[in-house]
C-alpha cells in the first residue's frame, strides 16, 4: 500500500492555496482541510457576539467564549467540497465576505486562538493523507510535513483574483483598490505577528503563480506529491 503524507501548502493570502490544495486532494484522495476558513469562521462567531468592535477586540471576552465554539467542516452534497461551519450552521459564504476578510488577520494573531486551532489541525492529521492549506501550516502545525509548498505571487495578481472571484459570487460593493489595500494589510499582519508568522519554511518548495495557468500549476504539484510519495515508498 502507497503510505500516506502530509502536505502542507503555506502562501500569502489570495495566491490560490486553497484551489491547488483543494485539486490535490480530491487527484490523490486525500482530505483537504482550508485552516484559513477556521479562523474566518471564529472571526465570524467574534462579530456576531460582539467581541469586535470599532473599540477593537474584547479579547478577554473572545477568550472566554471559545470553549463555545465548535468549527467543524461538512461535505457539500453535490461537489463533495468542504463547507465550514459554525456550531453546525453551514457558514461557507458569511465567512467569505468582506466583513469577515477585514477583522480575520487581527483575530488570527491572537495567541489563544493561534493555540486553540493549531491543536484541532494537528489532530486533522493524526492519520496523514491531509492537504492542509494556511499560513504555519510547514513551520508550526506540521513542522515534520512530507511535502511543504510556499505559494506566492505578486500583489496585483492576487488583488484581481480575489475581485474576479467576489464579483463571481455576486458581490457588486466592491472596488479594486480597497481589495489590494486589504490583500496587502493582510500580508503585513500576518508576516509580522509574534505567535507562528507567515513564513516560508526553508525546507519548502516555492511556488510563485503569478504568470501560470491552473493547468501548469497542478501539474507542477502533482510531479512533486509523486516524487515525494515515491521517495517515501524506498
Ligand atoms: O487563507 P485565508 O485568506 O482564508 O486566511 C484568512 C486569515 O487567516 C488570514 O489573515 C491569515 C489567517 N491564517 C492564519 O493566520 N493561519 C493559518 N494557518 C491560516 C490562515
Amino acid at each position: 500500500m502507497q503510505s500516506k503524507i502530509i502536505v502542507a501548502i503555506d502562501g500569502h493570502s489570495s495566491c490560490g492555496k486553497s484551489t491547488m490544495a483543494k485539486w490535490l486532494a480530491r487527484q490523490v484522495g486525500y482530505i483537504y482541510i482550508d485552516t484559513g476558513a477556521m479562523y474566518r469562521t471564529i472571526t465570524l462567531f467574534a462579530l456576531r457576539n460582539g467581541f469586535i468592535t470599532s473599540a477593537g477586540i474584547d479579547e478577554a471576552g473572545l477568550k472566554a467564549a471559545l470553549d463555545k465554539v465548535k468549527v467543524s467542516f461538512t461535505l457539500d452534497p453535490d461537489t463533495h467540497l468542504p463547507l465550514a461551519c459554525l456550531n453546525g450552521e453551514v457558514v461557507e459564504s458569511q465567512i467569505r465576505g468582506m466583513e469577515v476578510s477585514n477583522n480575520v488577520s487581527p483575530i488570527a494573531a491572537l495567541p489563544f486562538v493561534r493555540e486553540v486551532m493549531t491543536a484541532q489541525q494537528q489532530q486533522m492529521g493524526q492519520d496523514k493523507g491531509i492537504v492542509m492549506d494556511g499560513r504555519d501550516i510547514g513551520t508550526a502545525v506540521f513542522p515534520d510535513a512530507e511535502l511543504k509548498i510556499f505559494v506566492t505571487a505578486s500583489a496585483e495578481v492576487r488583488a484581481r483574483r480575489r475581485y474576479d472571484e467576489l464579483i463571481g459570487k455576486g458581490e457588486t460593493d466592491i472596488n479594486l483598490d480597497d481589495i489590494r489595500r486589504n490583500v496587502e494589510e493582510r500580508d503585513y499582519i500576518d508576516s509580522h505577528r509574534e505567535v507562528n508568522p507567515l513564513r516560508q519554511a526553508p525546507d519548502a518548495l516555492i511556488l510563485d503563480n503569478s504568470h501560470m495557468t491552473k493547468d501548469e500549476q497542478n501539474e507542477w504539484l502533482l510531479s512533486h506529491f509523486n516524487e515525494c510519495v515515491a521517495a517515501q515508498q524506498q
